[in-house]
């Protein structure tokens, strides 16, 4: 039989993380980085995986032992989203699958989610499954609450539907509401945010402190002003509301020194509003901006000691590559 090869974007969170987590909306847009899985024939049964960029050259799985024993963290979304696949579409032969990615998994891209979207629509463009965008985004969300335990599931949606969309949980909403690229800087802290910790910590403090719920209140309504700024392409007010967020979030004390300084740094580049994207703690922090000052505000983000990460935003997402 022959190889398929499947793609999907990694994505930014624009607004509404955490309270996304509790039923809230968000706003998330899909990076031209993406993830790719090849998936060919496999003569002994088994599953073959080979991930170079994350330091696997070689994995071998008998399928009645998948999700089973030891799993390395690099394979383990790869690995639950195979399961649940083969199982709902009574899969029995062996396959060998190889991934890249365009990007490190230290960025907050979400590369997990990407690699367990991408594989799944390898798997159904191999087997001839016919997975719709949405059984995609279901095994894939599955994978990725089976390994995590937590998630809101944003980030399998941008992988899945890409361009900039608006997202509540588990899926309930999902809305594009922009076509084009964001007129976006990011940059890289160069920390590494463990995700489920952080949601873990914003869990705790919302069961301890009854204001969490005002602060998840105030994040909806910018979301909500967020959505149609964006259908009105007026990033000047999309700056600002993005700035009101950062406050909300530093309340929730997930902000850290890094993230306030290249935010900092930004804004007195003359950026329209910046703020952390993602869980937290680390990872990458964004900033609207006139198209004038986007290398300035870049520059910025170096001088005061992270990464500017050059990508694009708006991405097409998961598709079957050539
Ligand atoms: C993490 O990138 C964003 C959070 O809202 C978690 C989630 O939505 O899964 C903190």
């Amino acid at each position: 039989m022959r190889q398929v090869i499947a793609s999907a974007p990694g994505k930014l969170m624009i607004m509404g993380e955490h309270a996304v987590v509790y039923g809230a909306p968000c706003i998330v847009t899909a990076v031209d980085q993406r993830v790719r899985v090849a998936v060919g024939p496999n003569g002994e049964g088994e599953i073959h995986v080979k991930s170079p960029n994350v330091g696997l050259d070689e994995y071998h799985k008998k399928l009645s032992q998948l999700g089973v024993g030891e799993v390395p963290k690099s394979m383990t979304f790869v690995e639950h989203l195979i399961k649940r696949v083969y199982k709902r579409y009574s899969i029995c032969s062996g396959i060998t699958l190889t991934t890249e990615s365009d990007f490190s998994s230290l960025f907050g891209f979400g590369s997990s989610a990407a690699v367990a979207v991408a594989t799944a629509a390898a798997l159904s463009e191999y087997f001839g499954l016919k997975m719709s965008k949405r059984d995609i985004f279901d095994e894939a969300y599955g994978a990725v609450l089976d390994v995590q335990g937590v998630g809101s599931g944003f980030d399998v949606a941008a992988s899945v539907y890409g361009r900039t969309i608006y997202y509540v949980t588990p899926g309930k909403v999902i809305e594009s509401i922009f076509t084009g690229e964001l007129p976006l800087v990011v940059g890289y802290t160069g920390i590494k945010a463990d995700t489920p910790t952080i949601v873990r910590q914003v869990a705790e403090l919302k069961r301890r402190e009854k204001w969490v719920d005002s602060v998840f209140g105030d994040i909806t309504t910018l979301v909500e002003r967020a959505k149609i700024a964006f259908q009105g392409n007026n990033f000047v007010q999309l700056g600002k509301l993005m700035d009101r967020n950062q406050e909300l979030l530093g309340t929730l004390n997930v902000s850290s020194d890094m993230l306030d300084q290249l935010i900092r740094s930004v804004r007195k580049a003359g950026t329209y509003g910046a703020k952390l994207s993602g869980a937290g703690g680390g990872d990458c922090m964004i900033a609207m901006v006139s198209p004038e000052l986007r290398d300035a505000a870049g520059e910025a983000i170096e001088e005061a000691g992270g990464a500017w990460l050059k990508v694009k935003t708006g991405a097409e997402g998961v598709r079957l590559e050539v």
